[in-house]
């Protein structure tokens, strides 16, 4: 088992990665169980295939699980359903001092996350993660956010879970769709700050996605690494450091907009397809060369993701794509930070990018076969 520390003055965690760690969930949360009621959110899905595991593991060491079983999907993370988890963690008699279990993907752990920090002014919650997204990504870093009719993640807030429980067991089940788009945002940690860990991906990458347990745990392990070191330098995105794990959710963003935040395109193909943008973006800046912009398309498509918006069927233009960023929560007073790359492993924030120049690009990529 891997431990990685987040270091946070006064709410430093570990993220923790290896295989069966939600058989050993119970020994894992310790003294963070305090009572014998524990109370679980989690969705149809995953309940299926893990929550008999979890609750063995509770009830084995003396407690009494109390499960929340949602809808699986985007749609929980909205008023209505959040109304129902605090209406139930009350009827729970959930405590500030309690720790409440997120089992899931980034939705659960959104969503769960939000309602820890609201409820009774904020109450502790666990990470339980169980795609790969949510291992690398999500269940890191205390984002917390439901959807409102104006946007994703538009309400939320920051709130660190005080443990992670990364258990590579959990990838075993997840459809394959769904783990090339949790691998899209592992190979963002290469492509933004780490060439040595891109190199890693280009060679292993289709691994870590057909299963392998060592692949898995070192591309957890690496990409939890660093955004624990991200995280630390810049909880709350205020110095720029954390700003560049943005990269490619903006022409992402655009996509997912485009595309009504549907099955039709995963949040982490749309990070895939906004990272080959940025990539050929930053080339046409002049910042790195065509090729290096290849290269990264090149990584990205040999491990099942999409690369080319022309195949995705948009029907819009350019201008209506650059249009969909006017609302990313990103904008600045009245500018758009986009997070463009000098090299492969060095991502920067551009604040100079006129959006006719990217609506322009953008009708190029549209048409490019
Ligand atoms: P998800 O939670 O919807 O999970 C994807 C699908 O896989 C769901 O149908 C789920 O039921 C199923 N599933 C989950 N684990 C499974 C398992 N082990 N076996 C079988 N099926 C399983 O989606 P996601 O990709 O994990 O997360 C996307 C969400 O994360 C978005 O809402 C996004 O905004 C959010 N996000 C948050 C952050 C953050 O920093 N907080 C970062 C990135 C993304
Ligand atoms: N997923 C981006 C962040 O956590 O900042």
């Amino acid at each position: 088992m891997a431990l990685i520390p987040v270091e946070l003055a006064g709410r430093s965690y570990e993220v923790r990665v290896g295989t069966g760690l939600l058989a050993d969930a119970a020994a894992q949360c310790g003294k963070l169980l305090r009572k014998r009621r524990v109370p679980v959110i989690t969705d149809a899905n995953v309940a299926s295939h893990w929550k008999d595991t979890l609750a063995a593991s509770l009830e084995a060491a003396g407690h009494e699980p109390r499960f929340l079983v949602l809808a699986p999907g985007e749609g929980a993370k909205s008023w209505q359903v959040l109304e129902l988890v605090m209406d139930w963690l009350l009827a729970e008699e959930v405590e500030r001092g309690d720790h409440i279990l997120a089992l899931g993907g980034g939705v659960i752990g959104d969503l769960t996350g939000f309602a820890a920090a609201i409820l009774k002014r904020g109450c502790g919650f666990i990470q339980l993660p169980t795609t790969l997204l949510a291992q690398v990504d999500s269940s890191v870093g205390g984002k917390t956010a439901i959807n409102t009719g104006a946007g994703k993640n538009l309400v939320g807030a920051f709130h660190q879970p005080a443990l992670v429980l990364a258990d590579l067991a959990a990838l075993d089940t997840l459809p394959r769709r769904e783990m090339a788009a949790g691998y899209a945002e592992v190979i963002k940690y290469g492509i933004l700050g780490d060439r040595a860990f891109f190199e890693w991906c280009e060679a292993e990458g289709p691994q870590v996605i057909a299963g392998d347990k060592a692949a898995q745990e070192y591309a957890v392990t690496e990409s939890v690494k660093a955004k624990a070191r991200i995280v630390a330098e810049d909880e709350r995105e205020t110095t720029g450091a954390r700003a560049l794990l943005n990269l490619g959710h903006t022409f992402g963003h655009a996509l997912e907009a485009q595309t009504g935040f549907s099955d039709r395109l995963l949040h982490g193909e749309a990070v895939a397809l906004g990272m080959v943008l940025a990539a050929r973006y930053s080339a046409r800046r002049g910042y790195i060369d065509d090729l290096q912009a290849a290269r990264i398309a090149s990584a990205i498509g040999s491990s099942c993701l999409p690369v080319e918006i022309a195949g995705l069927g948009l029907n819009c233009d350019g201008a209506t794509l650059a249009g969909h960023m006017l609302h990313d929560k990103k904008m600045d007073a009245g500018t758009l930070p986009f997070v463009l790359l000098r090299d492969i492993g060095e991502a920067f924030l551009d604040r100079a990018v006129s959006l006719e120049d990217v609506a322009a690009f953008l009708d190029e990529q549209l048409q490019a076969r």
